[in-house]
């Protein structure tokens, strides 16, 4: 294998643009795409929301996306130690490596509380296991969600599990794991997710649910929920956060980025649609609240495993992808800052294991707001936080604030500090039309989000 890192256990170069797609894929398909894409969905009223998410991931998500990978190739290092190398080789400020530091940072805190959230799985995997949700009434469910969430030990205990795992892929080199790992995984998923839009269908209330996702009503549009949607698009691709700058740079330089790139979207937001249509009937169905909240998906999907013959069966194998979906991600997460660690000359074994221990502490805030510290909303004087607890704050701080800002600086960086001739000897044909692109529509469509969030 070419282009030999420190270590046999360190990740090399991918063995394939498939296997690139597989982590890639494995890294953008998660709780982003099956959790959290419908519950905010749900929040923010639905079509109009979904609309603006679809327009996001194709006119900034996915130039995006190129740009990361691309930039990741060259630099052929971490994040941060990409941005560093790229600029200098543009002859551009060494400033540019706070736009590394920011995505390394931004991905720490999402790892942070996403452990917290994978960690739900886990029970969720036992209770499917026993039984317990076969005819279990949308209100009992929603008393078993909430039994959870109340309790901190719990919480704690699966957290830790879940980072456990984390750490243990990403010390022993993402390579190894992942490959074959995330090509089983992602098929059985999306076939899971096609029997649940299948059962979906049957409860009657399909049409409702595809209305309420593809029917747009732009009056229930804020600005706020736009910059949500656009902060979603680089949640769910994995952008802005180091993840895909990091594993672009195990890319071989003959495997066309802009390819590549459209199949990761277009599979990342196929899953999303997919839940949305798979959870919605459900919802719907059982009058539950569209704007449940984080809740959503552990509320809905039981009422729908418990009334369909074999539930139990499809919901432990449903509630187990899951998790082997939120651990391919998660462990994309902690590469930005292994890597860099990396790099320092902290063995990967170390680093691993120090990042995690880090993003564990801080998860273990997230926790306790789901409970003991809810009350505690410590931003309350500023109308923007008001009411967000710190669980709340660490998603709306990296999605809404952290990741639009790397995303713009990121465009401008390859828009306009980057020799164009470089990124079109990455690019080829495809250059012609992402240049224009992140050059000029990536920036004013996110200043355009900005101006109106801040006003
Ligand atoms: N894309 C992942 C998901 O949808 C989350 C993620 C964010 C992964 C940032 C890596 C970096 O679940
Ligand atoms: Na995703």
């Amino acid at each position: 294998m070419a282009q030999g890192q420190p270590t046999s256990i360190s990740p090399a170069l991918w063995s394939s643009r498939f296997v690139f797609i597989m982590a890639a894929v494995g890294s953008a398909v998660g709780l982003g795409n099956i959790w959290k894409f419908p519950y905010i969905t749900g929040e923010n009223g639905g079509g109009a929301f979904v609309l603006v998410y679809l327009a996001c991931i194709a006119v900034i998500g996915l130039p995006l996306m190129m740009s990361e990978v691309m930039v990741g190739r060259r630099g052929g290092k971490s994040p941060i130690g990409t941005m560093a190398v790229v600029a200098k080789a543009e002859g551009r400020s060494k400033h540019w490596v706070g736009v590394g530091i920011m995505a390394t940072l931004a991905a720490f805190i999402i790892l942070s509380f996403y452990s917290v959230i994978a960690g739900w799985t886990m029970p969720y995997i036992i209770s499917a296991m026993s039984g317990s949700f076969s005819d279990i009434s949308a209100e009992d469910s929603g008393a078993l969600f909430g039994g959870l969430l109340a309790s901190p030990w719990q919480l704690l205990l699966w957290h830790s599990i879940f980072m456990g795992l984390t750490v243990l892929v990403s010390a022993g080199g993402v390579r190894h794991g992942l490959e074959r790992a995330v090509t089983k995984l992602m098929p059985a998923l999306f076939i899971l997710l096609l029997i649940l839009v299948g059962y979906a269908a049957t409860t009657g209330h399909f049409g409702e649910a595809v209305s309420f996702l593809f029917k747009p009503d732009f009056s229930a549009l804020t600005a706020e929920a736009i910059l949500t949607a656009l902060g979603h698009a680089f949640f769910t691709l994995s952008l802005a956060s180091g993840a895909m700058m990091a594993y672009g740079a195990y890319l071989p330089k003959h495997v066309s980025i802009a390819r590549t790139a459209v199949v990761i979207a277009v599979m990342d937001t196929g899953v999303a649609l997919l839940a949305g249509l798979a959870i919605f009937p459900i919802v719907f169905a059982h009058g539950l609240a569209a704007g449940e909240g984080p809740g959503l998906i552990f509320v809905t999907l039981p009422v729908a495993f418990g009334q369909m013959p074999g539930g139990g069966f499809f919901a432990t194998l449903f509630f187990v992808l899951l998790l082997f979906a939120a651990w391919t991600s998660s462990i994309s997460m902690l590469e930005s800052l292994v890597s860099y660690l990396n790099e320092k000359g902290i063995g990967r074994v170390k680093a691993a294991i120090g990042g995690g221990l880090a993003a564990w502490l801080v998860g273990i805030t997230t926790l306790l707001s789901l409970n003991v510290w809810s009350d505690f909303t410590p931003l309350d004087m500023f109308a923007r936080f008001e009411g967000k607890t710190l669980f709340d704050l660490y998603d709306y701080l990296t999605a809404n604030i952290m990741m639009p800002v790397v995303a713009l600086l990121i465009a401008v960086f390859v828009g306009w500090k980057m020799k164009p001739e470089h990124s079109a000897s990455e690019l080829g044909a495809w250059h012609k039309v992402w240049f224009p692109v992140v050059r000029y529509l990536t920036p004013i469509a996110l200043l355009i989000v900005f101006y109106f969030n801040l006003k």
